[in-house]
């Protein structure tokens, strides 16, 4: 258990539908969720299901008897007050002070105790066009709501445009992000590389490694939920809140990561030593050669040494290191030999490809810390916690 106490409201969108994947995902990740819907939502989802994936009773009605006011009950149990979908009629409602219905008096409320409130609209594109939602959307980042915006595509009205619900993932990670941060990182900006790098043979063919990137990812997902401002540089594509740019090879990651300014840097990518030397620019045929082919490659530049040659002093730099022997040794020396702040050393049997990993993290000063094995989510918070201060 987390203990983090997710408030959940729902309102009359089409798009409530999707709102049981979200409750799923709260509850698989170990968050308690409450959920309270307008009277109008309840013509879009059932209070039966609701119930059977929070495991809680669903609130709605504002007068019903009971033995604690729950609009002021359910503002001291949560920890975040999240609306997804939010309509275009609650969110002018919100932005003008209405609690006419148990949903706008908990916002009402909610918004008084300073506890984060997270908005995820869903309309029409000419609702979300209107000028006066778009005012009352202003008026409520203004006063500290957090939104995310409406994505563009197919509209359950049968159009095309701007006007959809978030995508579950994010408005997921983004809750994360809320509850967890801490303002002070918001202006620290943490790039990380991700990925094993593709080095090209041909126009079809590549060299790579079995880098799945999970534990960057882990990285770099822990550094946003903590508020850092987050960038990385993959060889994979995913969807997040924070900016992927993506590469592919080891030369392309250096010249993208050289382009990024950083607080931290964290080189968690698998690059390759090697790439081709001559690329042919057209598929090679099996055709034209014999049964024996040679590659010729060469060396790629070592990235994290290149940029920590013009590291300024207020910048971390950390490193990854991967070796099935004599592992710590070879850690040290890459730390010395690339003027590192940290690397964090693992090994290739528990490393590559897996859900768990088990490291140990060397700072420059030589002091060692281990971390068991665990899930690379957990090892890559206990990682932050070391690398970045
Ligand atoms: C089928 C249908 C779909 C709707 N979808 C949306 C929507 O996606 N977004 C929205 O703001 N309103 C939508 N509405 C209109 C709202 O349901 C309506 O404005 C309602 O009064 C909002 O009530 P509530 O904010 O209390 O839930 C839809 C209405 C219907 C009948």
């Amino acid at each position: 258990m987390n203990n983090k106490n997710i408030l959940l409201g729902i309102t009359s969108s089409i798009a409530a539908y999707k709102i049981y994947e979200l409750i799923r995902l709260y509850k698989k990740n170990n968050f308690n969720v409450k959920v309270v819907v307008s009277n109008n939502a309840l013509n879009f989802v059932s209070p039966l299901v609701l119930e059977t994936l929070t495991n809680e009773k669903v609130y709605c009605n504002q007068f019903e008897p009971r033995v604690e006011v729950e609009h002021i009950g359910l503002v001291d149990w949560a920890d975040i007050f999240v609306i997804a979908p939010i309509s275009a009629n609650t969110i002018s409602k919100c932005a003008q002070g209405f609690a006419d219905n148990l949903l706008t008096s908990i916002f009402c409320a909610f918004l008084g105790s300073k506890k984060p409130v997270f908005l995820a609209p869903a309309m029409n594109k000419d609702m979300y066009n209107n000028p006066i939602i778009k005012e009352n959307i202003l008026k409520l980042k203004n006063m500290g709501c957090d939104f995310i915006d409406c994505e563009t595509g197919f509209l359950a009205c049968g159009t095309q445009g701007v006007g959809r619900l978030a995508d579950i993932e994010l408005i997921y990670q983004k809750t994360k992000r809320l509850i967890y941060q801490n303002k002070a990182n918001n202006n620290k900006k943490v790039l990380i590389s991700v990925g094993g790098t593709k080095e090209k043979i041909d126009s079809v063919r590549y060299i790579s490694n079995y880098s799945s990137g999970k534990m960057g990812i882990a990285i770099a997902d822990w550094a946003y939920n903590l508020g850092y401002d987050v960038a990385i540089v993959s060889t994979i594509d995913f969807k997040r809140n924070y900016p992927i740019l993506k590469v592919d090879s080891a030369i392309e990651m250096l010249e993208e990561l050289s382009n990024q300014k950083f607080d931290y840097l964290i080189m968690a990518a698998a690059v390759g030593d090697f790439r081709v030397e001559d690329v042919s620019e057209y598929k090679i045929s099996k055709e034209n050669i014999g049964d024996c082919f040679e590659l010729k490659l060469v060396k790629n530049p070592d990235i994290v040494k290149t940029i920590a040659k013009n590291k300024k002093e207020n910048q971390k730099i950390i490193g990854f290191c991967l070796a099935d022997k004599e592992l710590i040794n070879c850690a040290q020396n890459k730390l010395i030999d690339k003027n590192l702040d940290y690397i964090v050393a693992n090994d290739v049997k528990t490393a590559l490809n897996t859900d768990k990993n088990k490291v140990t993290i060397i700072e420059k000063s030589g002091r060692i810390i281990n971390i068991d094995l665990d899930f690379k989510d957990n090892i890559a918070k206990k990682i932050l916690e070391v690398v970045c201060d």
